[in-house]
């Protein structure tokens, strides 16, 4: 993973290095009429795009790439479709509706397709891109911050079963990852802030240095400030490819890290209602679950909880859950997949920037943590 700054404009570049699958993500403010040209060179040879879009943000955005494909790119087709708003669309229906609209436009392996929208998109639209003739090339094009710090980068796409979230899918990587942080000044409040969760997990978890710059900038951050989110965007970028670099699928345990707070936070959304809390409000609580396990384990730095709770909060995220139950929450947990021989594993900090698994830990003190964050 690299990184370079362009002065002129506020942009710049990540790369996620994953031999000849690696490729960019690109991050700007204000450069959505550069999409294409970024598009056409990384993808010289694109004589189809198949854009599939949220509903929610069909208007204008997606129409404005469409029309710089037009002005800029007359010989490319693009073939445009949205997809309904939510988790529900990460369904094995919606999965077929998109595979039969791409056989219908006349798609075939030369034709790529651009995802443009959340993390359900990015999912969505990647695992078809993934199934479509063994293999289609995808631009991620996230429109929420979280989809913009997470889900869109390191090529976990797939789809939800009736009971079970994302249990079909496939590790594809996009061939670029566009990121216009101006985008994200229409967000409601809710949605944006939750984001944030991710990316002061990224400090926890990676980067020191950042996370005490997110003490320093966390109201410009809240605030929507343009550099300090752009700059949020890249660090939490830099992290999540460093991190997807070093273990693309997932084998040697590295990739585990990016899911600290998230076996209580899978918990807290499976036993409080999916739609009452947003994810990033789940990982946020479920972060200040782990963090106060760590201390109880005597694993931290005495401050680290403090810190961690002051940014929260200084984040505008919640850091309790009144209801939260650890008679409902710890079954679910048992069901997490770092669960091995009935023990449960989590992934904790040791230092601000520093995160490990730990093993075998007990049920009773997992309770205790859970009553104490509430
Ligand atoms: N969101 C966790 C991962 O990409 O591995």
């Amino acid at each position: 993973m690299n990184s370079e700054r362009s002065s002129s404009i506020s942009q710049s570049r990540v790369r996620v290095q994953l031999g000849d699958r690696s490729y960019d993500i690109q991050i700007s403010s204000g450069a959505i009429d550069q999409f294409v040209d970024l598009i056409l060179d990384a993808i010289p040879d694109l004589s189809h795009a198949l854009v599939i879009s949220d509903e929610a943000v069909e208007s204008p955005w997606v129409g404005q790439i469409k029309t710089a494909f037009d002005q800029k790119a007359t010989a490319v087709r693009v073939s445009g479709t949205s997809v309904r708003s939510g988790e529900v669309s990460k369904s094995i229906d919606e999965f077929n509706r998109l595979l039969k609209w791409i056989l219908a436009e006349g798609g075939d392996r030369k034709s790529v397709v651009i995802a443009v929208g959340g993390g359900v998109i990015g999912d969505l639209a990647g695992y078809v891109a993934a199934s479509f003739a063994r293999g289609l090339r995808f631009v991620q094009v996230p429109t929420t911050l979280l989809a913009m710090v997470d889900s869109s980068v390191g090529g976990k796409t797939g789809i939800n079963l009736p009971t079970a979230k994302n249990m079909v899918g496939a590790f594809w990587q996009p061939s670029l990852v566009l990121i216009d942080s101006d985008v994200l000044s229409t967000l409601p409040d809710r949605s944006y802030l939750s984001g944030l969760a991710e990316v002061v997990k990224y400090g926890v978890i990676d980067d020191a240095d950042f996370f005490q710059w997110l003490e320093i900038n966390a109201l410009p951050l809240v605030n929507r400030q343009s550099e300090a989110v752009r700059y949020a965007i890249e660090k939490s970028c830099q992290s999540k490819a460093r991190v997807v670099g070093e273990d693309e699928r997932e084998t040697s345990g590295r990739r585990a890290i990016l899911n600290y707070g998230h076996t209580f936070a899978h918990a807290i959304e499976a036993t409080c209602g999916y739609g009452k809390l947003l994810h990033g409000e789940a990982v946020s609580i479920g972060m200040e679950m782990a963090a106060r396990l760590a201390q109880e384990l005597g694993l931290v730095e005495d401050d680290l909880l403090q810190r961690q709770t002051r940014l929260l909060q200084k984040c505008r995220l919640p850091v309790v859950l009144p209801k939260a139950d650890p008679d409902q929450m710890l079954p679910v947990m048992m069901r997490d997949k770092k669960v091995e021989h009935g023990k449960l594993r989590f992934i904790l900090p040791s230092k601000i920037g520093s995160v490990d698994l730990v093993g075998d830990v007990d049920q009773q003190l997992v309770r205790e943590v859970i009553l104490k964050t509430r």
